[in-house]
């Protein structure tokens, strides 16, 4: 099986700070966690120190989304330990735009005010090395956070053989890929367990599938991955790309239910709990896509179409450009990809209403216990 999260990783989300300034749900998502980022601080004992305190933030792309949430995590931290540095790290996978984040973190981004300009003693660093493995030194993590981005699955088992999306598999590809994404978030709880100090938490904001059956895309109307696989597989019926296109092109992801987020940390005998780390609080969320919701209020179906689809290309895109034949020049497969994401706008454009990216998302906060404690 082919690893997707190494040094060979094609994943990437749009560069140049065009990822957030795309993705405004998703930063609606993350605004809306930062009262359990500062309850889970509120909650650590985090006077009296003089150590650094050390945040890591897993899948953090350009770093515009989290801007906020950690100006107001480094504000709670800095209310009960004034003065105490801050060491905050961003991980991503190899092709991240790593200059994009920086020159968001050091508040070089017009617009975006980083808190390096509110706080001294922060210092920011970053980390290339995939969440499905070890990044920082055994217990040396005082806070993670983590906002969309563990639904990406480090192997694909196999292509789903009519769909794009898990949300489309069936049968055995679906439960190859459940048992893929299992896996993966075992790998990635016992890799945070040991870098998490005794005493720290983790925060993360997961894109689920819900009891109800709603994913991200799937929340009433046209189920989006639905809509995304038919207009790509309408390029095979016209003859732009192969069938043999169309089958390897599987986005590497899954919406994990929220029994299956909160299974290994619920299981008294298996190696998470083994491994120190407990689930203190977890809810299902739903966050409201923010270009339909300004449809509903303006009914601007043009500023729609070129609002809501450049989001859902931001996190796409190099999937589709990376599913046509290698022996294609560069410049060609582009063009079938700026072709694919022109239909869908001007399918957006000509019936908007059904069309929405609103996010479901399992939040759950998580503390490695001290040795000896529960
Ligand atoms: C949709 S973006 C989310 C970015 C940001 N956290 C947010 O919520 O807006 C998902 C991010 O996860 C990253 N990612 C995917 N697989 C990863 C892995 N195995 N290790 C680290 N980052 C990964 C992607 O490169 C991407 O930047």
């Amino acid at each position: 099986m082919r690893r997707l999260d190494g040094a060979g990783s094609t994943i990437s989300m749009w560069h140049e700070g065009d990822y957030s300034a795309h993705t405004r749900g998703a930063k609606d998502v993350i605004d809306g966690a930062r009262d359990l980022a500062c309850d889970a601080i509120a909650e650590m004992d985090v006077a009296g120190s003089r150590e650094p305190f050390h945040i890591a933030d897993y899948g953090a792309a350009d770093g515009g989304t989290s801007i906020d949430l950690h100006r107001a995590t480094i504000s709670a931290l800095r209310e009960r330990a004034p003065g105490r540095t801050v060491c905050i790290t961003y991980t991503d996978l190899p092709r991240n735009d790593y200059s994009a984040l920086f020159t968001t973190a050091h508040g070089g981004r017009p617009g975006v005010t980083s808190y390096r300009d509110e706080h001294d003693g922060v210092f920011v660093y970053a980390a290339a090395t995939s969440f499905f493995e070890p990044i920082f030194p055994p217990e040396t993590i005082d806070f993670g956070f983590s906002a969309t981005a563990m639904h990406w699955l480090s192997a694909l088992p196999s292509p789903v053989s009519d769909h794009i999306h898990m949300a489309g598999a069936r049968g055995e590809e679906l439960e190859a890929l459940r048992a893929r994404a299992l896996a993966d978030w075992q790998d990635i709880l016992l890799a945070r367990a040991a870098e998490l100090k005794p005493g720290g938490r983790l925060l993360t904001i997961n894109l689920a599938l819900s009891e109800d059956g709603r994913h991200m895309g799937n929340t009433g109307g046209a189920n989006m991955f639905d809509v995304m696989n038919r207009l790509w597989r309408g390029l095979v019926d016209d003859g732009t790309i192969t069938a043999s296109e169309y089958r390897r092109t599987t986005i590497p992801q899954f919406y994990r239910t929220p029994a299956e987020f909160h299974a290994p940390l619920l299981d008294p005998g298996g190696p998470v709990r083994c491994a120190g780390l407990r689930l203190v609080r977890a809810h299902t969320r739903f966050t409201r896509c923010p270009y339909a919701a300004g449809f509903a209020e303006d009914r601007d179906a043009g500023r729609f179409a070129e609002t809501y689809v450049p989001n859902t290309r931001t996190w796409s895109e190099t999937v589709f450009v990376n599913a046509l034949d290698a022996t294609r020049p560069l410049s060609q497969r582009q063009a079938i990809v700026d072709r694919y994401f022109r239909s869908f706008a001007d399918l957006v454009r000509s019936d908007p209403d059904p069309h929405a990216m609103d996010y479901i998302h399992e939040c759950m906060v998580m503390e490695k216990v001290r040795p000896g404690e529960g």
